[in-house]
């Protein structure tokens, strides 16, 4: 029987738990559980008899891939596979999938939930702002960004997206209006809502320069990674732009200082909350488990990102 683990410190809901389980049931393999884990060596302790892991931001570091020796399959049940070490994964014969799409539904709404908490002022009583007729540029036109858009239309918002890597006809025929470079989306827009993924040439990168393009009462977004951002920069801009928002799924590193000094400009949920719904869990959970029958039944690769 082939052996699975799903491991998840931040758990999925239970119903998409159980439908996982249902699944690796009728393919007759042995799937376990393994969550709310407290730290990294209780991981490296569980994996050892795993031969596919179904994870979600954990950490799946050359430690955790070394220590699971008949690891074949790592698959993260989610879009951003920043958090698995595709070069240890690589070196040791593991294939490394992720779902995209199956998640980017709940992130999408969280998305323009922000935007809307943001432009009420935190539900503080004081009038606020509403989203009908502002600018919204999506950085990054990916699943999520898409679908931001798609609900942002719903509120009126004029929309607006730079994404160098997706063909202009594809956003333009969703009626929103392509940016040719990233400085002119942040200076046009009224909120610029990120969905760049982390990695080597992103990391850091919504730096001072960028974040200066803004309009003085401009709200970012970020549903995406703390780590794009700059955030000594951030906090500069802070200081200069002195109508200047800033909401994030994850606190930044210096969120202490931001909320200190300026805390009715910014909101950072405790935990990752984008994909956190009952729906998205079951989505990208048994797209997870299917993914993993479908390799080793049919030697099937699809979604494979080393
Ligand atoms: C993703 O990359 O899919 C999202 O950031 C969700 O991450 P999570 O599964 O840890 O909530």
């Amino acid at each position: 029987m082939r052996k699975v683990l799903i491991a998840t410190q931040k758990p999925f809901a239970p119903a998409a738990v159980n439908q996982i389980k249902a699944v690796f049931e009728e393919a007759n393999y042995d799937c376990s559980l393994f969550e709310k884990y407290a730290t990294q060596e209780e991981l490296i302790e569980a994996v050892g008899e795993a031969e596919a892991l179904i994870v979600r931001s954990d950490k799946i570091t050359p430690e955790v891939i070394d220590a699971a020796k008949n690891l074949k399959i790592v698959i993260r049940a989610g879009a951003g596979f920043d958090n698995v070490n595709l070069e240890a994964s690589t070196a040791n014969g593991v294939v490394v999938m992720n779902t995209p799409g199956q998640n980017s539904n709940a992130v999408a709404e969280l998305a323009l939930g922000m935007m809307v908490y943001m432009a009420r002022n935190q539900f503080n009583g004081t009038s606020g702002t509403e989203l009908s007729g502002k600018k919204l540029g999506i950085h990054a036109y990916g699943n999520v960004g898409k679908l931001v858009g798609k609900i942002a239309s719903g509120f009126g918002m004029e929309i607006y997206a730079f994404d160098p890597f997706i063909p202009e006809e594809v956003i333009t025929n969703d009626g929103v209006k392509v940016c040719k470079t990233v400085e002119e989306l942040y200076s046009i827009c009224d909120y610029i809502s990120l969905h760049i993924p982390a990695n080597e040439h992103t990391k850091q990168s919504i730096n001072y320069d960028l974040l200066l393009k803004m309009k003085d009462n401009a709200t970012l977004v970020n549903t995406a990674r703390k780590e794009v951002i700059h955030e000594d920069d951030m906090l500069r801009i802070f200081k200069e732009k002195n109508k200047f928002k800033y909401v994030s799924d994850i606190a930044p590193d210096n969120a202490d200082i931001l909320k200190e000094e300026f805390g009715e400009r910014c909101f950072f949920t405790p935990k990752k909350m984008g994909a956190q719904t009952a729906e998205a869990n079951i989505n990208a959970g048994v797209a997870a488990a299917r993914q993993i029958i479908g390799f080793f039944e049919n030697g099937d690769e699809t979604f494979k990102v080393n």
